[in-house]
């Protein structure tokens, strides 16, 4: 049976290479027939992690605040959940993990299970930490007992990448000077794992249950 194919893609970024992504993971689902909501998570003021002086930064802040501010009401509509920041020493951004805590309640409630879950990033480095903060970034959705997705080797574009795109979720590699941007295999890539979350997002059906109740022993 067609359940609804409903994704929300959430992103941080400063360079907005990670945006650019959730864009191709968007334009992705959108493409297979999904409602998309394109969502963002907070920035803090002032961003110390990041050199405001960069015209990157400077162009990217008002399109990023343009966006909606994820909320966990978000989650709960979806059927589909991707989500994606910038490696920062190896791990996920701060504003992500943060609204990853704020969405607490929904896993006590259990809201998530059962839904279908993916990942993106970027890096600067090639081999610096964006396939390590792609695993961290899936791992939050085991906990909510959800359905993980990544990228299958089907996909042309991920046995031609030079730079980013991974089986573990869509990802950049865009230099230490953030010149390199998104390529097309990245774009490809980003753009074929928001397609297959929105074709699994429309298969699979929530089991909401409380943890809460189940740890009590009901
Ligand atoms: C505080 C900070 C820490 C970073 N840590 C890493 C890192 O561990 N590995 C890496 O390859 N790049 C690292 N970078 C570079 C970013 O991951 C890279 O510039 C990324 O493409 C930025 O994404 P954005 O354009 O969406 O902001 C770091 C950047 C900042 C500002």
């Amino acid at each position: 049976m067609q359940e609804p194919m409903r994704v929300c893609v959430i992103c941080d970024s400063r360079y907005g290479t990670t945006l650019e992504l959730a864009r191709a993971v968007a334009r992705g689902a959108e493409q297979e027939g999904a409602e998309v909501r394109l969502c963002r998570v907070d920035i803090e003021e002032p961003e110390y992690s990041v050199d405001p002086e960069r015209s990157d930064f400077q162009a990217t802040l008002a399109e990023y605040r343009a966006l909606p501010r994820a909320t966990g009401e978000d989650l709960e509509w979806a059927r589909g959940i991707v989500w994606g920041s910038p490696t920062r020493y190896g791990l996920m951004s701060t504003p992500l993990r943060a609204f990853i805590d704020e969405v607490a309640p929904l896993w006590r409630r259990g809201a998530l299970i059962g839904k279908v879950g993916a990942a993106f990033t970027s890096t600067g480095g090639m081999h610096s930490g964006n396939e390590i903060t792609l695993i961290n970034l899936l791992l939050p959705f085991f906990q909510h007992g959800m359905v993980l997705v990544g990228v299958p080797h089907s996909v042309p574009e991920l046995v031609r990448t030079v730079k980013g795109g991974s089986p573990y979720g869509a990802s950049a590699v865009t230099g230490f000077d953030g010149t390199r941007g998104v390529d097309d295999n990245e774009r490809a890539i980003a753009r074929a794992l928001g397609a297959r979350v929105a074709r699994l997002a429309g298969q699979v059906r929530p089991e909401p249950a409380s943890v809460e109740l189940a740890a009590y022993g009901y």
